[in-house]
């Protein structure tokens, strides 16, 4: 199960994909937690990476490329795996394409999460996610037991410095430019499925299942 996760920032990539590589048992790759993880440990890469998200811009295809086609090759991809996160731009999804033909792992899938514009500064803003799991949690659709606590580990929640309410405009603006090309992309390939983001958690969640079935 070869799967590539699509929506704009907020439409709940992350909280989905937590799911479904728990239950599929399939590595999840998400591009904005590599830069996230590569920025904290101070690599080369993070230092490239951290001045376009800071502004919510797309870090530059060439560097963001690089890592995917790395990750892809490991081994525990060859039974699947997801793509949070990639590709976002029409250059990127050719050269994901090359990539996967080169190893032999076409897609299986291309999940949309749908999701107005309009919900999704309140969902950004009030997001928090955990130090020490990265488990997704939201301030009003989705609390924690205990405020600022993860339920999961018990590890402390923070928010994340680009869901700062300037950048999600910028965010915004910057995705919503280049999505409708690429779902064009994906449904001229007939790999397009769109979901409704717009309801409860769960509720999104079967419907992935019911897209899926019930096993990789
Ligand atoms: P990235 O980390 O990928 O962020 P994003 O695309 O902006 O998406 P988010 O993680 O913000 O949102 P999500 O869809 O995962 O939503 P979530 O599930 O958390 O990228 C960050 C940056 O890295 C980019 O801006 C860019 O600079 C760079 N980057 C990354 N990939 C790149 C690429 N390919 N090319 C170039 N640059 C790249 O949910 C959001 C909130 O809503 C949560 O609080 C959640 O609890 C809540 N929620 C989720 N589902 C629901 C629901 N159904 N109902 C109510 N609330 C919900």
């Amino acid at each position: 199960m070869n799967l590539v996760l699509m929506g704009l920032p907020g439409a709940g990539k992350g909280t989905q994909a937590e799911r479904i590589v728990e239950h599929y048992s399939i590595p999840h790759i998400s591009t904005g937690d590599m830069f996230r993880a590569a920025i904290k440990d101070g690599t080369d890469l993070g230092l490239k990476a951290k001045s376009f998200m800071d502004q919510g811009e797309l870090v530059p295809d060439e560097v963001t490329v690089g890592i995917v086609k790395e990750r892809l090759a490991k081994p525990d991809c060859e039974n699947g795996f997801l793509l949070d996160g990639f590709p976002r731009t029409i250059a990127q999804a050719e050269q994901l394409e090359s990539i996967l033909q080169e190893l032999r792992r076409p897609l299986s899938h291309v999940i949309h999460i749908d999701v107005d514009k309009s919900q999704l500064m309140e969902r950004l803003t009030g997001r928090r996610i955990c130090k020490v799991c990265g488990a997704t949690y939201h301030k009003v659709f989705n609390p924690p037991e205990v405020e600022g606590i993860c339920d999961r580990c018990g590890g402390e929640l923070y928010q994340r410095a680009d869901d700062a309410e300037e950048t999600v405009k910028n965010r915004l603006e910057v995705n919503v430019k280049q999505m409708q090309p690429l779902l064009d992309f994906y449904k001229e390939r007939n790999l397009l499925d769109s979901i409704n983001g717009e309801q409860d958690i769960q509720d999104v969640f079967g419907d992935v299942q019911q897209l899926l079935g019930g096993s990789r």
